[in-house]
């Protein structure tokens, strides 16, 4: 087989063979293709397209490029569920102990945040002692026993895709539907999980900003995920304004706090409930979408959700009492109120800006190697559709800088106040099944 062919087949528009796919994938992945080459055939596909069976067949020989995490020792369906990445996105949080509360395995392989987004091992790492860094066997025997567990991502997870993505990410290759797809799924089935929920955000601090350009990359990942043999659906969820009110590591572990406890922002809460029930429903635990909204519910309001939150960062060297006193999280030296600048009704609070005001204010990672200021971070006092008043905080500024002069522009250009009434945006926009 010589690549070339593959390449020229692939420009003329023609359908590969799972042998080309596996081919191209594993002599790249051994260094036996050289980048030019994959550059050619990635910016043919990015032209030509995939059929549904080509992303399925890629998907699988990225996951078969490197080590792939066996679950089988887990007993029940093993739900995972997986963000495109956002702003403020909380989710994670509050899912993982929420959903485990109803004896639903949640076996969760996280990573770190990059960019305006932030990563779930970023934020439980604002708890003292907290870690992730725990043997495979740790994380099985944990999930066997308290049935959740997060661990960081393994160091050969799809080789194939490392590299693929580097490539891309120099070649203008990125944004392709069938090359997005496949590499979050691969991940995400190398990661083991027997049923994947996907939340796909929209919206401006989202990958896919336009809806029809996320429904057709939710779309494309529940058809490989279902064509490999994991059952797999998608929610398409709201990312125009930040989720929850608080952006931030510590910020975002208190904002996950009151919403196990039932009293969290109304947005994080549905989308949790949402997402949530579809978990449950596909781990077996419950016949339809309503049965498990309300045992979820039911476990917000009588602490076992909370209290599972508890186990779970005991279990991996956290200090479970911050759990009843969120004051023992990092705190910011300097709280700084913005007020709104005129009255009005809030019409828009842009996700990305918001976000990239919070990295700048140390929350994120602007580079893979900086480091994160935990403490650091954004509370909304209002979202959009809200009635302000001028003077009346819009949110407040979590900071250990004493010069944040250009945050506190970024955040007045990123809200606009209108003297009209305006409702709050859509949150779930469609399920693909
Ligand atoms: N995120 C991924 O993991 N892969 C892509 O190709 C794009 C976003
Ligand atoms: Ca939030």
């Amino acid at each position: 087989m010589r690549m070339y062919d593959i390449i020229e087949k692939k420009r003329n528009g023609e359908e590969l063979t799972d042998q080309e796919i596996r081919f191209f994938i594993e002599e790249y992945t051994k260094g036996d293709i050289p980048d030019y080459q994959v550059s050619a055939l990635m910016m043919a596909v990015y032209f030509q397209d995939m059929t549904e069976k080509e992303r399925a067949e890629l998907t699988s020989a990225m996951v078969d490029s490197g080590d792939k995490i066996d679950l089988s020792a887990i007993s029940g369906t093993k739900v995972d569920k997986h963000s495109t990445g956002g702003v403020g996105d909380t989710t994670t949080l509050v899912l993982a102990p929420l959903v485990a509360s109803l004896g639903v395995p949640v076996a969760k392989m996280s990573g770190r945040g990059l960019g305006h987004t932030g990563g779930t091992i970023d934020k439980l790492e604002s708890i003292p002692g907290f870690h992730v860094e725990i043997s495979n066997d740790d994380f099985i025997h944990l999930v066997n026993k308290n049935k959740v567990a997060v661990i960081g991502q393994s160091g050969n997870l799809t080789p194939a895709d490392k590299k693929l993505y580097s490539l891309r990410d120099v070649t203008a290759t990125v944004n392709s539907i069938p090359l997005i797809a496949s590499s979050i799924m691969s991940k995400k089935i190398a990661s083991g999980a027997d049923s994947i929920v996907l939340d796909v955000k929209t919206g401006s601090g989202a990958f896919m900003q336009e809806l029809e350009d996320a429904k057709e990359l939710a779309g494309a990942m529940v058809s490989i995920g279902n064509r490999v043999g994991r059952n797999t659906m998608a929610v398409i969820s709201d990312m125009s304004q930040p989720l929850g009110k608080g952006i931030g590591n510590a910020l975002e572990v208190k904002e996950a706090i009151d919403t196990l406890k039932g009293h969290g922002p109304e947005d994080l809460t549905e989308l949790c409930l949402v997402l949530g029930s579809q978990m449950v429903v596909l781990a077996g635990k419950a016949e339809t979408l309503d049965e498990a909204r309300n045992q979820l519910q039911e476990n917000m309001q009588n602490g076992k959700a909370f209290n599972q939150f508890k186990i779970f960062l005991d279990s991996q060297g956290g200090d479970a009492h911050v759990a009843d006193h969120p004051e023992m999280l990092p705190q910011a030296t300097y709280k700084i109120e913005l007020p709104a600048l005129e009255t009005g009704t809030v019409s828009e609070i842009v996700a990305n800006e918001v976000g990239t005001a919070a990295m700048m204010l140390g929350a994120g990672r602007a580079t893979k190697d900086s480091v994160i200021d935990l403490a650091a971070g954004i509370v909304l006092h209002k979202k959009i559709g809200d009635k302000v008043t001028e003077g009346e905080t819009l949110l407040t500024i979590h900071t250990n800088q004493n010069v944040i002069e250009e945050v506190k522009d970024k955040l007045y250009k990123s809200i606009r106040i209108s003297d009209t009434t305006v409702n709050p945006p859509t949150l779930i926009y469609d399920t693909v099944t």
